[in-house]
């Protein structure tokens, strides 16, 4: 079980592909309640959602208290069909679907920042544009 919160501006305004955007969301929050899930602990998990305006970028940070991701495998996690669930249970695909939305269909930059046994921050970064965009 784990709990979502959300820490976004209401005036904020991000000029995006709304369904892919969602998409990348999606992945991405089901990754980290999959994690949390997956350790079996006794309290429940938190995946906080928060987002602010950085001027040149628009910034989107998804973190969770998960198990975190080891240094070994933090320059793979992007790459297409790596999994660390059992078979049938990932594809693989999810974040580097997500990496291409974000960086070729956005222009923007999809990070990572993990510490194993503390938690995972995806952070999203949009170019702040006021035009839109297909
Ligand atoms: N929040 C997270 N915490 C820990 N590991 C993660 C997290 N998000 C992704 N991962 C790791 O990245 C891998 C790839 O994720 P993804 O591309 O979505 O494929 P899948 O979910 O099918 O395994 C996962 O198998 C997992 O090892
Ligand atoms: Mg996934």
């Amino acid at each position: 079980m784990s709990e979502i919160v959300l820490n976004v501006p209401e005036d904020l305004v991000v000029y995006c592909n709304r369904l892919k955007l969602g998409q990348v969301l999606i992945n991405i929050i089901v990754n980290a309640a999959q994690v949390i899930k997956s350790q079996e602990r006794s309290k429940k998990g938190c995946i906080t959602i928060s987002a602010d305006n950085e001027g040149a970028y628009i910034n989107i940070y998804v973190t969770d208290d998960g198990p975190g991701i080891p240094q070994k495998n933090l320059n793979k996690i992007f790459d297409p069909f790596f999994t660390t669930k059992e078979a049938g249970q990932g594809t693989g695909l999810g974040l580097s679907i997500s990496y291409d939305i974000i960086t070729t269909s956005h222009g923007g930059m999809l990070l990572v920042n993990s510490e194993v046994g503390i938690g995972t921050t995806f952070t999203i970064k949009l170019p702040n544009i006021t035009e839109r965009i297909e």
